[in-house]
C-alpha cells in the first residue's frame, strides 16, 4: 500500500481503504492537469480504482478538459440532462429555479448498483463527477471492487458463467426502477439493447472483473426469467462490505472511478428537504472482452 509519503508519485496519496480508494492532494485541477501528472494521476486510477480530489474550484470547461485527457468523453443519449453548454456534461440536480429543492429525485436510477454505460456497445471508462451542492444526510456515493468480487465467487460459480453474455439495457432499468421521464422512442433507437460477457478482462491491468449492475436485463441463450434470477443473484452475491468504500460528500469535492471493475451507487436522500446538484461526465472506454 502506499503512503502520502510514496515518491513514485508527484503527489501525494493517500488510500481510503485497505483495498480500493484514493485520495490524490495537491493537484489543482482549475490549472490544467500536466502531462506527465495526468500519466501518474491515470496509474493511480488503475492502482485504486477510485480517486478522490479534496474540495477545490472545478468549472464545467476544466472537468471537461480534465475528462478528455482520459479519452473520448460520452454525449449521453438523454440529453435532457445536458448541463452549462457542454453536451459532455450531465447534471443531476433536485433545485427548482430559486435553488430549492423541488421534492423530486432526479434519477433514482443511480440508487440501485450499476455501472456507467454498460448499455452501450462502447462501455464507460472513467466517470468523473463533481459536487456543486451536496445533501445534508444521505446523497452518499459507494463503490465496490468488481474485481474482489470476481476473485471471492466459488469455482463452480466461475466455471459457469465464463462463457456467459448478459444483454443490458437502459430502457429496462430505467422503467423498472422509476418509469420516470421514459426514454423517447429516439433514445430508444440510438440506444438498443448490447450485450457483453458477464466476466470481463481489464484491458490494461489484464485482470477478471465480474461486470453485471442494475442495467444487466437477461442472459443470452437462456432462458428469460432464469436469466434475470441468475444476475440478481450474482449482483447481490457481487457485493462485499469489505470490498466498499462509501463517500460521504463535502461540497466541492470531485471524484474519479474506473466503470470498468467497479459497481456503485447513489444512497438516498430526502429531495423535499436536502439540495443534492452533481455534474459529471462519462468517458468512454472499450468493447469489453
Ligand atoms: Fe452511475
Amino acid at each position: 500500500m502506499n503512503s502520502a509519503a510514496d515518491l513514485r508519485w508527484p503527489f501525494a496519496v493517500r488510500p481510503l481503504t485497505p483495498k480500493l480508494g484514493a485520495e490524490i492532494l495537491g493537484v489543482r485541477l482549475e490549472e490544467g492537469v500536466a502531462d506527465d501528472v495526468f500519466r501518474a494521476i491515470y496509474q493511480a486510477f488503475l492502482q485504486y480504482q477510485v480517486l478522490l480530489f479534496p474540495p477545490q474550484p472545478l468549472p464545467p470547461g476544466r472537468q471537461v478538459a480534465f475528462a478528455r485527457q482520459f479519452g473520448e468523453v460520452q454525449i449521453h443519449v438523454m440529453n435532457q440532462y445536458h448541463a452549462d453548454g457542454f453536451p459532455e456534461l450531465y447534471r443531476l440536480s433536485n433545485l427548482d429555479e430559486h435553488g430549492k429543492p423541488n421534492g423530486r429525485h432526479p434519477d433514482r436510477g443511480t440508487l440501485e448498483w450499476h455501472t456507467d454505460g454498460s448499455w452501450s456497445r462502447v462501455t464507460g471508462q472513467a466517470t468523473l463527477i463533481y459536487g456543486e451542492v451536496v445533501a445534508g444526510t444521505g446523497g452518499e456515493t459507494h463503490f465496490c471492487d468488481m474485481y474482489g468480487a470476481y476473485d471471492r465467487l466459488e469455482p463452480a460459480w466461475k466455471a459457469r458463467i465464463a462463457d456467459l453474455r448478459a444483454v443490458h439495457n437502459l430502457d429496462f432499468s430505467r422503467t423498472r426502477r422509476h418509469g420516470e421521464d421514459p426514454m423517447t422512442e429516439e433514445q430508444r433507437r440510438a440506444k438498443p439493447p448490447v450485450d457483453h460477457p458477464v466476466v470481463r478482462t481489464h484491458p490494461e491491468t489484464g485482470r477478471k472483473c465480474l461486470y453485471l449492475g442494475d442495467h444487466a436485463e437477461y442472459i443470452v441463450g437462456m432462458p428469460y426469467d432464469q436469466g434475470r434470477a441468475l444476475i440478481e443473484e450474482l449482483n447481490a452475491l457481487a457485493i462485499h462490505p469489505d470490498l466498499t468504500y462509501e463517500h460521504r460528500w463535502q461540497p466541492n469535492e470531485f471524484i474519479v472511478w474506473d466503470n470498468r471493475c467497479l459497481l456503485h451507487r447513489a444512497t438516498a436522500y430526502d429531495p423535499a428537504t436536502q439540495g443534492r446538484v452533481v455534474r459529471r461526465c462519462t468517458v468512454l472506454g472499450e468493447v469489453p472482452v
